[in-house]
Protein backbone atom coordinates (compact mmCIF):
# COMPACT_ATOMS: atom_id res chain seq x y z
CA UNK A 1 0.00 0.00 0.00
CA UNK A 2 1.13 3.41 -0.58
CA UNK A 3 0.93 6.68 1.12
CA UNK A 4 -1.20 8.19 -0.78
CA UNK A 5 -3.75 5.54 0.29
CA UNK A 6 -6.80 7.77 0.87
CA UNK A 7 -9.37 5.41 2.67
CA UNK A 8 -10.15 6.43 6.26
CA UNK A 9 -8.70 3.17 8.06
CA UNK A 10 -5.05 4.91 6.97
CA UNK A 11 -6.00 8.23 7.75
CA UNK A 12 -3.88 9.73 11.02
CA UNK A 13 -5.55 13.20 12.08
CA UNK A 14 -3.24 15.79 12.96
CA UNK A 15 -4.13 17.14 16.50
CA UNK A 16 -1.93 20.20 17.64
CA UNK A 17 -0.91 21.54 20.65
CA UNK A 18 1.39 24.02 19.84
CA UNK A 19 -0.87 26.67 21.64
CA UNK A 20 -1.30 24.62 24.55
CA UNK A 21 1.38 22.21 25.75
CA UNK A 22 3.70 24.03 23.28
CA UNK A 23 3.34 27.49 25.15
CA UNK A 24 4.10 25.73 28.64
CA UNK A 25 7.26 25.40 27.66
CA UNK A 26 9.50 27.31 29.84
CA UNK A 27 9.82 31.38 28.00
CA UNK A 28 7.68 30.37 25.22
CA UNK A 29 4.14 32.17 25.99
CA UNK A 30 2.82 34.14 23.16
CA UNK A 31 0.39 37.28 23.31
CA UNK A 32 -3.45 37.00 22.13
CA UNK A 33 -1.71 38.75 18.46
CA UNK A 34 0.71 35.90 18.15
CA UNK A 35 -1.88 32.83 18.74
CA UNK A 36 -3.63 33.83 16.23
CA UNK A 37 -1.21 33.78 13.82
CA UNK A 38 -0.14 30.61 14.66
CA UNK A 39 -4.00 29.23 14.73
CA UNK A 40 -3.77 30.87 11.52
CA UNK A 41 -0.78 28.88 10.00
CA UNK A 42 -1.93 25.59 11.22
CA UNK A 43 -5.74 26.13 10.15
CA UNK A 44 -3.91 26.73 6.70
CA UNK A 45 -1.78 23.94 7.10
CA UNK A 46 -4.58 21.50 7.36
CA UNK A 47 -4.30 20.67 10.66
CA UNK A 48 -7.07 19.01 12.14
CA UNK A 49 -7.11 20.06 15.70
CA UNK A 50 -6.06 22.96 17.22
CA UNK A 51 -5.40 22.67 20.78
CA UNK A 52 -5.68 26.43 22.08
CA UNK A 53 -5.23 26.43 25.89
CA UNK A 54 -6.07 25.22 28.99
CA UNK A 55 -9.20 27.85 29.26
CA UNK A 56 -9.50 27.65 32.96
CA UNK A 57 -5.72 28.06 33.67
CA UNK A 58 -6.07 32.42 33.02
CA UNK A 59 -8.80 34.84 31.87
CA UNK A 60 -6.03 35.35 29.18
CA UNK A 61 -6.17 31.64 27.87
CA UNK A 62 -9.69 31.90 27.80
CA UNK A 63 -9.87 34.62 25.47
CA UNK A 64 -7.08 33.05 23.37
CA UNK A 65 -9.37 30.24 23.32
CA UNK A 66 -12.96 32.11 22.45
CA UNK A 67 -10.47 34.29 19.84
CA UNK A 68 -8.59 30.98 18.32
CA UNK A 69 -12.38 29.72 17.72
CA UNK A 70 -14.06 32.54 16.32
CA UNK A 71 -10.83 32.88 13.56
CA UNK A 72 -10.62 29.26 12.95
CA UNK A 73 -12.41 28.10 9.56
CA UNK A 74 -11.41 24.54 9.23
CA UNK A 75 -10.03 22.75 11.84
CA UNK A 76 -12.00 21.59 14.93
CA UNK A 77 -10.96 23.62 18.25
CA UNK A 78 -10.72 22.14 21.45
CA UNK A 79 -9.92 23.26 25.33
CA UNK A 80 -7.74 21.08 27.75
CA UNK A 81 -9.99 20.77 30.73
CA UNK A 82 -9.40 19.12 34.26
CA UNK A 83 -11.92 16.31 35.49
CA UNK A 84 -13.13 19.31 37.43
CA UNK A 85 -16.64 20.38 36.50
CA UNK A 86 -15.66 24.17 36.30
CA UNK A 87 -13.00 23.33 34.27
CA UNK A 88 -15.01 21.41 32.04
CA UNK A 89 -17.35 24.38 31.84
CA UNK A 90 -15.06 26.81 31.63
CA UNK A 91 -13.41 25.19 28.39
CA UNK A 92 -17.00 24.34 26.80
CA UNK A 93 -17.89 27.51 27.04
CA UNK A 94 -14.97 28.83 25.07
CA UNK A 95 -15.05 26.59 22.55
CA UNK A 96 -19.01 27.34 22.13
CA UNK A 97 -18.54 29.45 19.18
CA UNK A 98 -16.04 27.17 17.00
CA UNK A 99 -17.32 26.33 13.84
CA UNK A 100 -16.16 22.30 15.75
CA UNK A 101 -15.84 22.86 18.89
CA UNK A 102 -14.60 19.68 20.94
CA UNK A 103 -13.90 19.75 25.29
CA UNK A 104 -10.29 17.95 25.87
CA UNK A 105 -10.60 16.80 29.66
CA UNK A 106 -7.92 14.49 31.34
CA UNK A 107 -7.06 12.81 34.59
CA UNK A 108 -4.04 11.01 35.70
CA UNK A 109 -4.07 7.05 36.14
CA UNK A 110 -0.84 5.52 37.16
CA UNK A 111 -0.33 4.66 40.36
CA UNK A 112 2.12 7.36 41.49
CA UNK A 113 0.01 9.95 39.94
CA UNK A 114 -2.99 8.49 42.14
CA UNK A 115 -0.54 8.23 45.50
CA UNK A 116 0.76 10.76 45.53
CA UNK A 117 -0.63 13.82 43.39
CA UNK A 118 -4.45 13.18 43.68
CA UNK A 119 -4.68 10.97 46.66
CA UNK A 120 -7.72 9.02 44.70
CA UNK A 121 -8.08 4.73 44.71
CA UNK A 122 -8.46 2.77 41.24
CA UNK A 123 -12.56 2.99 41.73
CA UNK A 124 -12.84 6.65 42.56
CA UNK A 125 -10.87 7.31 39.60
CA UNK A 126 -13.36 5.22 37.59
CA UNK A 127 -15.90 6.84 39.19
CA UNK A 128 -14.30 10.42 38.04
CA UNK A 129 -14.42 9.31 34.85
CA UNK A 130 -17.64 8.46 34.12
CA UNK A 131 -18.99 11.24 35.79
CA UNK A 132 -17.16 14.03 34.02
CA UNK A 133 -16.80 12.64 30.84
CA UNK A 134 -20.88 12.21 30.73
CA UNK A 135 -21.07 16.05 32.06
CA UNK A 136 -19.09 17.18 28.91
CA UNK A 137 -20.63 14.97 26.80
CA UNK A 138 -24.14 17.46 27.63
CA UNK A 139 -22.32 20.34 27.03
CA UNK A 140 -21.06 19.33 23.58
CA UNK A 141 -20.86 15.87 21.16
CA UNK A 142 -16.93 15.97 20.36
CA UNK A 143 -15.02 14.57 23.53
CA UNK A 144 -11.41 14.11 24.33
CA UNK A 145 -10.34 11.99 27.39
CA UNK A 146 -6.80 11.89 27.72
CA UNK A 147 -5.44 8.78 30.80
CA UNK A 148 -2.37 11.33 31.98
CA UNK A 149 0.60 9.14 32.43
CA UNK A 150 -0.81 6.28 30.67
CA UNK A 151 2.87 4.35 30.01
CA UNK A 152 2.99 4.23 33.57
CA UNK A 153 -0.25 2.81 34.04
CA UNK A 154 -0.75 -0.99 34.56
CA UNK A 155 -2.22 -2.31 31.90
CA UNK A 156 -5.87 -3.89 32.73
CA UNK A 157 -6.40 -0.50 35.19
CA UNK A 158 -5.35 1.67 32.09
CA UNK A 159 -8.54 -0.69 30.45
CA UNK A 160 -11.19 -0.54 33.04
CA UNK A 161 -10.42 3.73 32.94
CA UNK A 162 -10.76 3.52 28.70
CA UNK A 163 -13.87 1.69 28.70
CA UNK A 164 -15.49 3.29 31.54
CA UNK A 165 -14.41 6.84 29.44
CA UNK A 166 -15.98 5.47 26.16
CA UNK A 167 -19.34 4.30 27.97
CA UNK A 168 -19.87 7.45 29.43
CA UNK A 169 -19.24 9.10 25.55
CA UNK A 170 -16.07 10.16 24.59
CA UNK A 171 -15.29 9.94 20.92
CA UNK A 172 -11.67 10.20 21.19
CA UNK A 173 -9.17 8.25 23.43
CA UNK A 174 -6.15 9.87 24.22
CA UNK A 175 -3.20 7.56 25.66
CA UNK A 176 -0.68 10.25 26.38
CA UNK A 177 3.28 9.39 27.20
CA UNK A 178 3.71 12.37 29.39
CA UNK A 179 6.93 12.38 31.06
CA UNK A 180 8.28 10.44 27.70
CA UNK A 181 9.26 7.12 29.29
CA UNK A 182 7.67 4.47 26.74
CA UNK A 183 10.24 2.81 23.88
CA UNK A 184 8.29 2.56 20.54
CA UNK A 185 7.39 -1.22 20.92
CA UNK A 186 5.93 -1.27 24.07
CA UNK A 187 4.02 2.03 22.97
CA UNK A 188 2.67 -0.02 19.80
CA UNK A 189 2.09 -2.69 21.73
CA UNK A 190 -0.41 -1.09 24.62
CA UNK A 191 -2.13 0.57 21.91
CA UNK A 192 -3.01 -2.51 19.85
CA UNK A 193 -3.72 -4.41 23.14
CA UNK A 194 -6.24 -1.83 24.81
CA UNK A 195 -7.53 -1.12 21.08
CA UNK A 196 -8.20 -4.62 20.53
CA UNK A 197 -9.78 -5.75 23.85
CA UNK A 198 -11.71 -3.02 25.27
CA UNK A 199 -15.08 -3.71 24.76
CA UNK A 200 -16.73 -0.18 22.91
CA UNK A 201 -13.05 0.47 21.13
CA UNK A 202 -14.63 0.60 17.66
CA UNK A 203 -16.54 3.96 18.27
CA UNK A 204 -13.71 6.09 19.65
CA UNK A 205 -10.53 7.18 18.02
CA UNK A 206 -7.29 6.50 19.98
CA UNK A 207 -4.64 8.94 20.04
CA UNK A 208 -1.15 9.61 20.68
CA UNK A 209 0.81 12.00 22.83
CA UNK A 210 4.30 11.53 23.34
CA UNK A 211 6.74 13.89 25.18
CA UNK A 212 10.71 14.01 24.14
CA UNK A 213 12.19 12.87 27.41
CA UNK A 214 14.32 10.50 25.68
CA UNK A 215 14.29 11.90 22.54
CA UNK A 216 11.64 8.96 21.26
CA UNK A 217 8.55 11.26 20.97
CA UNK A 218 8.00 11.01 17.18
CA UNK A 219 9.22 7.43 17.05
CA UNK A 220 7.03 6.45 19.58
CA UNK A 221 3.90 8.83 17.69
CA UNK A 222 4.49 6.36 14.70
CA UNK A 223 4.90 3.11 16.77
CA UNK A 224 1.59 4.39 18.26
CA UNK A 225 -0.20 4.57 14.46
CA UNK A 226 1.58 1.02 14.03
CA UNK A 227 -0.65 0.16 17.33
CA UNK A 228 -4.40 1.49 15.57
CA UNK A 229 -3.85 5.15 16.62
CA UNK A 230 -5.45 7.21 14.36
CA UNK A 231 -4.77 10.73 15.86
CA UNK A 232 -1.02 12.27 17.06
CA UNK A 233 -0.64 14.76 19.41
CA UNK A 234 2.17 16.97 18.22
CA UNK A 235 3.53 20.70 18.35
CA UNK A 236 5.61 22.75 15.92
CA UNK A 237 8.97 22.66 16.06
CA UNK A 238 8.42 19.90 18.89
CA UNK A 239 7.63 22.76 21.52
CA UNK A 240 6.76 21.76 24.85
CA UNK A 241 7.49 21.01 28.10
CA UNK A 242 10.80 19.68 29.46
CA UNK A 243 12.45 18.30 26.52
CA UNK A 244 9.31 19.36 24.17
CA UNK A 245 6.39 17.14 22.20
CA UNK A 246 6.41 14.86 19.25
CA UNK A 247 7.33 17.74 16.29
CA UNK A 248 4.49 17.74 14.10
CA UNK A 249 6.78 18.66 10.84
CA UNK A 250 8.47 15.05 11.68
CA UNK A 251 5.72 12.83 12.02
CA UNK A 252 3.79 14.25 8.96
CA UNK A 253 7.05 13.85 6.87
CA UNK A 254 8.13 10.44 8.07
CA UNK A 255 4.46 9.46 7.39
CA UNK A 256 5.11 11.02 3.60
CA UNK A 257 8.15 9.58 2.77
CA UNK A 258 8.16 6.51 4.26
CA UNK A 259 4.79 5.49 2.80
CA UNK A 260 6.24 2.02 1.87
CA UNK A 261 6.59 0.70 5.18
CA UNK A 262 4.07 3.23 7.35
CA UNK A 263 0.67 3.30 5.11
CA UNK A 264 -0.69 6.22 6.59
CA UNK A 265 -1.64 9.61 5.62
CA UNK A 266 -2.42 12.64 6.79
CA UNK A 267 -4.11 16.12 5.19
CA UNK A 268 -1.07 18.32 5.98
CA UNK A 269 -0.07 20.63 2.79
CA UNK A 270 3.39 19.75 3.86
CA UNK A 271 4.48 22.88 1.82
CA UNK A 272 3.25 25.15 4.77
CA UNK A 273 5.97 23.39 7.12
CA UNK A 274 8.82 25.75 6.99
CA UNK A 275 6.51 28.95 7.21
CA UNK A 276 4.33 27.80 10.45
CA UNK A 277 7.87 26.55 11.79
CA UNK A 278 8.99 30.27 11.24
CA UNK A 279 5.93 31.66 12.77
CA UNK A 280 6.24 29.59 16.10
CA UNK A 281 9.62 29.97 16.48
CA UNK A 282 8.97 34.23 16.20
CA UNK A 283 6.28 34.04 18.16
CA UNK A 284 6.89 32.18 20.98
CA UNK A 285 11.02 33.72 20.59
CA UNK A 286 12.14 30.26 20.59
CA UNK A 287 14.89 29.44 17.96
CA UNK A 288 14.89 26.58 15.92
CA UNK A 289 17.79 24.52 16.51
CA UNK A 290 20.43 24.43 13.12
CA UNK A 291 20.12 20.63 12.82
CA UNK A 292 16.66 20.36 13.76
CA UNK A 293 14.93 17.59 11.11
CA UNK A 294 12.77 19.05 8.51
CA UNK A 295 12.81 22.69 9.33
CA UNK A 296 16.48 23.10 10.79
CA UNK A 297 18.70 25.74 8.76
CA UNK A 298 21.20 22.92 8.10
CA UNK A 299 18.37 20.54 7.53
CA UNK A 300 18.88 20.53 3.30
CA UNK A 301 22.75 21.60 3.69
CA UNK A 302 25.36 19.85 2.64
CA UNK A 303 28.76 20.35 3.62
CA UNK A 304 31.55 17.73 2.73
CA UNK A 305 32.59 17.41 -0.79
CA UNK A 306 31.67 13.70 -1.37
CA UNK A 307 27.46 15.04 -1.02
CA UNK A 308 27.87 18.07 -2.67
CA UNK A 309 29.58 16.33 -5.26
CA UNK A 310 26.59 13.78 -5.19
CA UNK A 311 23.91 16.16 -5.30
CA UNK A 312 25.22 18.09 -8.44
CA UNK A 313 24.95 14.82 -10.31
CA UNK A 314 21.48 13.39 -8.69
CA UNK A 315 19.77 15.26 -5.86
CA UNK A 316 18.59 11.77 -4.73
CA UNK A 317 21.63 10.78 -3.64
CA UNK A 318 21.69 12.54 -0.29
CA UNK A 319 18.57 14.08 -0.30
CA UNK A 320 15.28 11.87 0.71
CA UNK A 321 12.34 14.68 0.44
CA UNK A 322 12.80 17.96 -1.32
CA UNK A 323 13.27 21.05 0.62
CA UNK A 324 10.51 22.27 -1.82
CA UNK A 325 7.94 19.82 -0.26
CA UNK A 326 8.48 21.23 2.78
CA UNK A 327 8.19 24.74 1.51
CA UNK A 328 12.06 25.23 1.96
CA UNK A 329 13.45 27.92 -0.82
CA UNK A 330 17.09 28.23 -2.42
CA UNK A 331 18.10 31.67 -0.56
CA UNK A 332 17.90 34.06 -3.21
CA UNK A 333 18.80 37.52 -3.32
CA UNK A 334 15.60 39.97 -3.20
CA UNK A 335 15.92 43.93 -3.75
CA UNK A 336 18.20 46.35 -3.19
CA UNK A 337 17.54 49.72 -2.42
CA UNK A 338 15.83 51.52 -5.19
CA UNK A 339 13.02 48.40 -4.56
CA UNK A 340 9.47 50.18 -4.08
CA UNK A 341 6.62 49.21 -1.55
CA UNK A 342 4.63 46.96 -4.54
CA UNK A 343 7.99 44.57 -4.62
CA UNK A 344 7.89 44.14 -0.89
CA UNK A 345 4.71 43.84 -0.26
CA UNK A 346 5.08 41.00 -3.39
CA UNK A 347 7.85 39.85 -1.22
CA UNK A 348 6.23 39.77 1.88
CA UNK A 349 3.64 37.38 0.35
CA UNK A 350 5.76 34.88 -1.06
CA UNK A 351 7.44 34.98 2.18
CA UNK A 352 3.66 34.13 3.87
CA UNK A 353 2.65 36.88 5.64
CA UNK A 354 0.07 39.83 5.60
CA UNK A 355 0.83 42.75 7.46
CA UNK A 356 -1.55 45.24 8.69
CA UNK A 357 -0.55 49.02 7.14
CA UNK A 358 0.89 50.15 9.90
CA UNK A 359 3.30 46.67 10.52
CA UNK A 360 3.84 47.00 6.78
CA UNK A 361 5.06 51.02 7.05
CA UNK A 362 7.25 49.89 9.41
CA UNK A 363 8.47 47.41 8.18
CA UNK A 364 9.57 48.52 4.73
CA UNK A 365 11.20 51.76 6.45
CA UNK A 366 13.60 49.34 8.20
CA UNK A 367 14.12 47.74 5.13
CA UNK A 368 14.63 50.78 3.21
CA UNK A 369 17.24 51.67 6.27
CA UNK A 370 18.48 47.76 6.34
CA UNK A 371 19.08 48.02 2.30
CA UNK A 372 20.73 51.40 2.60
CA UNK A 373 23.64 49.48 4.96
CA UNK A 374 23.86 46.03 4.08
CA UNK A 375 25.01 45.32 -0.29
CA UNK A 376 22.41 42.41 -0.66
CA UNK A 377 19.48 41.90 1.26
CA UNK A 378 17.97 38.01 1.40
CA UNK A 379 14.83 36.32 2.38
CA UNK A 380 16.60 35.47 5.39
CA UNK A 381 16.91 39.22 6.18
CA UNK A 382 13.42 40.15 5.31
CA UNK A 383 11.91 37.14 7.80
CA UNK A 384 14.34 38.58 10.36
CA UNK A 385 13.35 41.52 9.65
CA UNK A 386 9.75 41.01 9.85
CA UNK A 387 9.48 38.59 12.42
CA UNK A 388 11.69 40.99 14.61
CA UNK A 389 8.87 44.01 13.82
CA UNK A 390 5.75 41.99 14.57
CA UNK A 391 7.31 40.69 17.38
CA UNK A 392 7.75 43.97 19.08
CA UNK A 393 4.31 45.73 18.73
CA UNK A 394 3.24 47.34 21.19
CA UNK A 395 6.70 47.26 23.72
CA UNK A 396 6.31 50.18 26.17
CA UNK A 397 9.81 50.46 26.57
CA UNK A 398 12.14 51.31 23.24
CA UNK A 399 15.68 51.90 22.44
CA UNK A 400 15.95 55.41 21.14
CA UNK A 401 20.12 55.57 21.10
CA UNK A 402 23.39 53.41 22.21
CA UNK A 403 26.50 54.35 22.46
CA UNK A 404 29.04 51.97 23.71
CA UNK A 405 32.77 52.29 24.65
CA UNK A 406 34.60 49.54 24.69
CA UNK A 407 38.52 48.91 25.17
CA UNK A 408 40.90 46.32 25.70
CA UNK A 409 41.69 45.64 29.06
CA UNK A 410 39.88 48.54 30.12
CA UNK A 411 36.30 50.13 30.36
CA UNK A 412 33.76 49.13 29.29
CA UNK A 413 31.07 51.99 29.53
CA UNK A 414 27.14 52.06 27.77
CA UNK A 415 24.98 55.04 27.72
CA UNK A 416 21.46 54.44 26.57
CA UNK A 417 18.38 56.24 26.01
CA UNK A 418 15.01 54.67 26.22
CA UNK A 419 11.78 55.56 25.88
CA UNK A 420 9.16 53.85 28.68
CA UNK A 421 5.90 54.79 27.99
CA UNK A 422 6.80 57.57 25.51
CA UNK A 423 8.43 59.79 28.34
CA UNK A 424 13.01 59.30 27.38
CA UNK A 425 15.98 59.25 30.08
CA UNK A 426 18.99 58.13 29.58
CA UNK A 427 21.59 56.06 32.13
CA UNK A 428 25.26 54.90 31.66
CA UNK A 429 26.63 51.88 33.39
CA UNK A 430 29.71 50.23 33.03
CA UNK A 431 30.08 46.21 32.79
CA UNK A 432 32.93 43.48 32.42
CA UNK A 433 32.23 43.50 28.66
CA UNK A 434 30.20 45.71 25.63
CA UNK A 435 27.31 43.32 26.34
CA UNK A 436 27.22 43.31 29.83
CA UNK A 437 27.39 47.21 30.25
CA UNK A 438 24.37 47.69 27.73
CA UNK A 439 22.70 44.99 30.11
CA UNK A 440 23.46 46.75 33.39
CA UNK A 441 22.26 49.98 31.62
CA UNK A 442 19.17 48.92 30.69
CA UNK A 443 18.53 47.62 33.88
CA UNK A 444 19.52 50.71 35.82
CA UNK A 445 17.40 52.47 33.46
CA UNK A 446 14.35 50.54 33.83
CA UNK A 447 14.77 49.77 37.58
CA UNK A 448 14.27 45.84 38.24
CA UNK A 449 16.78 43.53 38.02
CA UNK A 450 15.65 40.35 36.25
CA UNK A 451 17.67 37.36 35.58
CA UNK A 452 19.61 36.72 32.57
CA UNK A 453 19.23 33.14 31.82
CA UNK A 454 20.09 32.52 28.11
CA UNK A 455 21.64 34.65 25.65
CA UNK A 456 22.71 33.90 22.34
CA UNK A 457 23.65 35.91 18.43
CA UNK A 458 23.74 34.10 15.40
CA UNK A 459 24.30 35.45 12.06
CA UNK A 460 20.73 35.39 9.86
CA UNK A 461 22.80 34.77 6.91
CA UNK A 462 26.80 34.43 5.99
CA UNK A 463 29.20 37.25 5.69
CA UNK A 464 30.19 39.76 8.30
CA UNK A 465 28.05 42.42 6.97
CA UNK A 466 25.09 40.03 7.87
CA UNK A 467 22.35 40.86 10.46
CA UNK A 468 22.84 39.63 14.05
CA UNK A 469 19.93 37.35 15.22
CA UNK A 470 19.95 37.98 19.45
CA UNK A 471 17.90 35.74 21.42
CA UNK A 472 17.44 36.79 25.17
CA UNK A 473 15.56 34.80 27.80
CA UNK A 474 14.92 36.49 30.78
CA UNK A 475 13.41 35.08 34.20
CA UNK A 476 12.08 37.41 37.05
CA UNK A 477 9.38 35.91 39.95
CA UNK A 478 9.22 32.59 38.52
CA UNK A 479 8.08 33.70 34.96
CA UNK A 480 10.47 32.96 32.45
CA UNK A 481 10.42 35.15 28.98
CA UNK A 482 12.01 35.82 25.31
CA UNK A 483 12.95 38.12 23.43
CA UNK A 484 14.33 38.16 20.04
CA UNK A 485 15.74 41.31 18.15
CA UNK A 486 17.56 41.52 14.46
CA UNK A 487 20.10 44.53 13.84
CA UNK A 488 23.20 44.77 11.34
CA UNK A 489 24.74 45.51 14.91
CA UNK A 490 24.87 42.94 17.51
CA UNK A 491 25.33 45.24 20.41
CA UNK A 492 22.44 46.96 18.64
CA UNK A 493 20.64 43.86 18.15
CA UNK A 494 21.61 42.49 21.72
CA UNK A 495 20.29 45.63 23.60
CA UNK A 496 16.96 45.38 21.76
CA UNK A 497 16.23 41.85 22.44
CA UNK A 498 16.94 42.48 25.90
CA UNK A 499 13.79 44.95 25.73
CA UNK A 500 11.79 42.84 24.10
CA UNK A 501 12.37 40.43 26.37
CA UNK A 502 11.62 42.66 29.51
CA UNK A 503 8.56 44.32 27.37
CA UNK A 504 6.90 40.54 27.59
CA UNK A 505 7.96 40.62 31.25
CA UNK A 506 5.53 44.00 31.82
CA UNK A 507 2.83 42.94 29.94
CA UNK A 508 2.49 38.96 31.47
CA UNK A 509 2.75 40.41 34.66
CA UNK A 510 0.24 43.21 33.81
CA UNK A 511 2.94 45.66 35.20
CA UNK A 512 3.07 49.44 34.20
CA UNK A 513 6.23 50.68 32.61
CA UNK A 514 6.30 53.42 35.84
CA UNK A 515 5.65 50.98 38.34
CA UNK A 516 8.80 49.13 36.97
CA UNK A 517 11.04 52.25 37.26
CA UNK A 518 10.40 52.78 40.54
CA UNK A 519 11.07 48.56 41.42
O1 LIG B 1 1.31 15.11 28.65
C1 LIG B 1 0.13 14.97 29.01
O2 LIG B 1 -0.25 13.98 29.64
C2 LIG B 1 -0.79 16.03 28.67
C3 LIG B 1 -2.24 15.78 28.95
C4 LIG B 1 -2.88 16.93 29.64
C5 LIG B 1 -2.94 15.42 27.68
O3 LIG B 1 -0.40 17.04 28.14
ZN1 LIG C 1 1.62 16.77 27.27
Amino acid sequence: MSATTDTNKDRVFIFDTTLRDGEQSPGATMTLEEKLQVAEALDDMGVDIIEAGFPIASNGDFEAVVAVAKQVKRATVTGLARAITADIDRAGEAVRLAQKGRIHTFVSTSPIHLAHQMKKTEDEVIEIIARTVAHARNLIDDVEWSAMDATRTPLEFLKRCVEAAIKAGATTINLPDTVGYAVPDEHEKMFREVIGSVPGAEKAIFSAHCHNDLGLAVANSLAAVRGGARQVECTVNGLGERAGNAALEEIVMALRTRGDVMPYHTEIETTHLARASRIVSAAANFPVQYNKAIVGKNAFAHESGIHQDGMLKNAETYEIMTPASVGIKETTLVMGKHSGRAAFKDKLRELGYTLGDNAFQEAFQRFKDLADRKKHVYDADIVALVDDEVGSVGDRIKLVDMEVVSKTGGVHKCTIVLSIDGAESSVTYEGTGSVDAIFNAIKQGVGQEPNLVLYAVDGVTGGTDAQASAHVRLEMNGRIVSGNAAEPDTLVASARAYLNAYNRLLIERGASAQGAMAG
